[in-house]
């Protein structure tokens, strides 16, 4: 499976904060906040990844992560002129998705949870139609929402609805088979002059082929559109990091557990940050892995 991590915008409900800076490189608590939503595509096992993001940012995207060998990674960056909506993803990563099936991850979301790994790994594994992710929240007017009937069966999806039918939010994460790309190709910019997700995710609710995961309860889904959300996702990377002294959506890590890179390679990545605490944790784990 393919992956693509979106990460352009123009972030103007983060202003002045994201004018000289994406919205997606400012940090949440100790690193990137683009390392949250890699992390949580290296978790499902996605080790080609094309990051697209606006002419203006991409440079400092490339500067940070590289081509991805670094980590066990193949990654690509492609440009979006405008923000022309999530699902013109596809359109541009056309070809690096190719005949396969693909996740998208929006470069502000993020994802923690008990048992994540093995639920995206499975999610990945067969893909049939679009895979939606779930979650409650209070304010479900800001997001595409999903309804469900009494057996959990996925029956209406609406884009930001003045009256919600649930409380149940789609998250910014989505896995794709192939069709993606032609279903992308045929639909129409919406009233906003975007291409909109929810219009793809209709098309499969339409042929019977979407299915929706709910994340639950116990699990925490943040994005990081304004300053308060923004500082909520830090104060909460903050307490887990600090109570359980391990970190979150440390890529390094991530890389090293899901055997992308060895515990060598790993200590080298923590090496050359080794001044700051984020680069100190990396070598200690690279050197207590067995
Ligand atoms: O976060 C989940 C929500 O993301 C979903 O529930 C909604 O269905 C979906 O439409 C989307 O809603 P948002 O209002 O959050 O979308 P926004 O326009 O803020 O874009 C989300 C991220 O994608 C943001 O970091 C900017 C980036 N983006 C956005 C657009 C429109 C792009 O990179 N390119 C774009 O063209």
């Amino acid at each position: 499976m393919k992956g693509i991590l979106l990460a352009g915008g123009s972030g103007t409900r983060l202003y002045p904060n994201s004018i000289a800076v994406s919205k997606q490189l400012i940090p949440v608590y100790d690193k990137p906040t683009i390392y949250y939503p890699l992390s949580t595509l290296m978790l499902a096992g996605i080790r080609d990844i094309l990051v697209i993001s606006t002419p203006t940012d991409l440079p400092s995207f490339q500067r940070l992560l590289g081509n991805g060998t670094q980590l066990g990674l193949q990654i690509d960056y492609a440009e979006q002129a405008q923000p022309n909506g999530l699902a013109e993803a596809f359109l541009i990563g056309a070809e690096h998705i190719g005949s396969n099936p693909v996740a998208l991850i929006l470069g502000d979301n993020i994802f923690h949870g008990p048992g994540f790994t093995t639920l995206l790994r499975d999610a990945a594994r067969e893909v049939d139609g679009c895979v939606l992710f779930g979650h409650p929240v209070r304010d479900p007017e800001r997001y595409g929402v999903g309804e469900v009937d009494t057996d959990g069966k996925l029956i209406s999806i609406e884009e930001k609805p003045a009256q919600p039918r649930s409380n149940r939010a789609i998250t910014g994460l989505y896995f794709y088979d192939n069709s993606v790309v032609d279903i992308a190709k045929n639909i129409q910019p919406s009233a906003r002059g975007e291409l909109e997700i929810t219009d793809v995710n209709l098309r499969y609710l339409a042929e019977n082929r979407a299915k929706l995961i709910d994340l639950g309860r116990g699990f925490t889904w943040l994005d990081t559109g304004t300053p308060e959300a923004l500082l909520i996702a830090s104060q909460f990377v903050h307490v887990l990091e600090s109570r359980q002294r391990v970190r979150i959506a440390c890529i390094e890590e991530v890389a090293l557990r899901m055997g992308f890179i060895d515990a060598d390679q790993c200590h080298r990545l923590g090496a050359a940050i080794g001044k700051s605490e984020y680069g100190r944790y990396v070598m200690e784990t690279a050197s207590t892995w067995s």
